[in-house]
């Protein structure tokens, strides 16, 4: 009546998919341990010391949890301890890797009594919880694996793409850029000019991926309408970009709501280099940051 989990980080976005596109990384993972309670309780610990709201309501675990309560019979409960690995505000999907972590964890528990689709429904109150909006770009690629598209969020669409055979490179600055505010900083509106070039380039990043095609996936790694106006908020983002470019990577841009980048690459050796370009770049500006060398899962 017991089982850990491993739940990783995601990359949401894909550049030019806002909201629509994610994958899901090898590493970095939570770790998150389960437990049946023979009373209707949720009881959300962090392992480490690691503060997380103790309220499960207001946690990003704990809200999906509750949701999926509702569904069942009040004679169980349940026990979540959370080795927190994936810092919060990085950009690559903590949140969701607490909420996709939470509802596949306690739906093992239940012997799968859930599918996958209302998994998803039920971990979008953990995003809500921490972002104020039900998106599922990173919670999907995560419930999934590989990369996913979500044509739509109500009613749920959510396409499971391929796992492309890439690596990815992540510098993760210690800044912090909340959900919230990269969201609220966005414009409303937006030019047909602006838009035709962005579903051209979400077209072909969706085709590259099923074809294989990794040129097409790279020059398709092109955002015009959210990046210009987030990138404000990463010092050096345009330099980091487009030197890791010139070391090899097939594009990239900001994980998610940012601060990390991310940056697919063909080969280990590449990806590593990039990783160094990273590297130069934010110790150049005096940042301290993190970085990861992984794949798609
Ligand atoms: N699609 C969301 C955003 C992901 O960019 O705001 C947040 O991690």
């Amino acid at each position: 009546n017991g089982c850990t989990v491993a739940a990783p980080g995601s990359v949401a976005n894909l550049v030019c998919g806002f909201d629509v596109l994610g994958l899901c990384l090898s590493a970095p993972a939570d770790l998150m341990d389960f437990r049946i309670l023979d009373e209707p309780k949720l009881i959300i610990k962090s392992a480490d010391g690691y503060p997380l709201p103790e309220n499960p309501a207001e946690n990003t675990a704990g809200a999906p949890i509750i949701e999926m309560m509702k569904e069942l019979d009040n004679t169980i409960g349940f026990e979540i301890t959370i080795h927190k690995k994936i810092k919060p505000g990085s950009g690559i999907g903590s949140s969701a890797a607490s909420a996709a972590g939470a509802v596949v964890g306690v739906n093992h528990l239940l012997g799968n009594k859930f599918t996958k689709e209302q998994l998803i429904e039920f971990a979008m109150f953990g995003e809500k919880v921490a972002s104020g909006v039900k998106h599922a770009d990173n919670i999907a690629p995560v419930v999934y694996g590989g990369v996913t598209l979500i044509r739509s969020v109500a009613p749920l669409d959510i396409i499971p793409l391929k796992s492309p055979n890439l690596h990815v490179t992540i510098v993760h600055p210690q800044i912090e850029v909340r959900t919230a505010d990269a969201r609220a900083i966005l414009r409303r509106d937006v030019s047909l000019k602006s838009a035709i070039r962005q579903w051209g380039n979400v077209g072909g990043l969706v085709a590259g991926i099923l074809m294989e095609d990794n040129a097409l996936i790279g020059r398709s790694l092109q955002d015009e309408i959210i990046e210009p106006v987030r990138s404000i908020l990463i010092p050096g983002f345009k330099d980091v970009k487009l030197k890791c470019i010139a070391a090899g990577a097939l594009g990239g841009g900001i994980s998610g709501s940012g601060p990390s980048i991310f940056m697919l690459s063909e080969t280990e050796e590449i990806a590593k280099n990039v990783e160094k370009v990273m590297q130069d770049e934010f110790t150049k500006l005096g940042i301290d940051y993190y970085t990861y060398v992984t794949f798609i899962n």
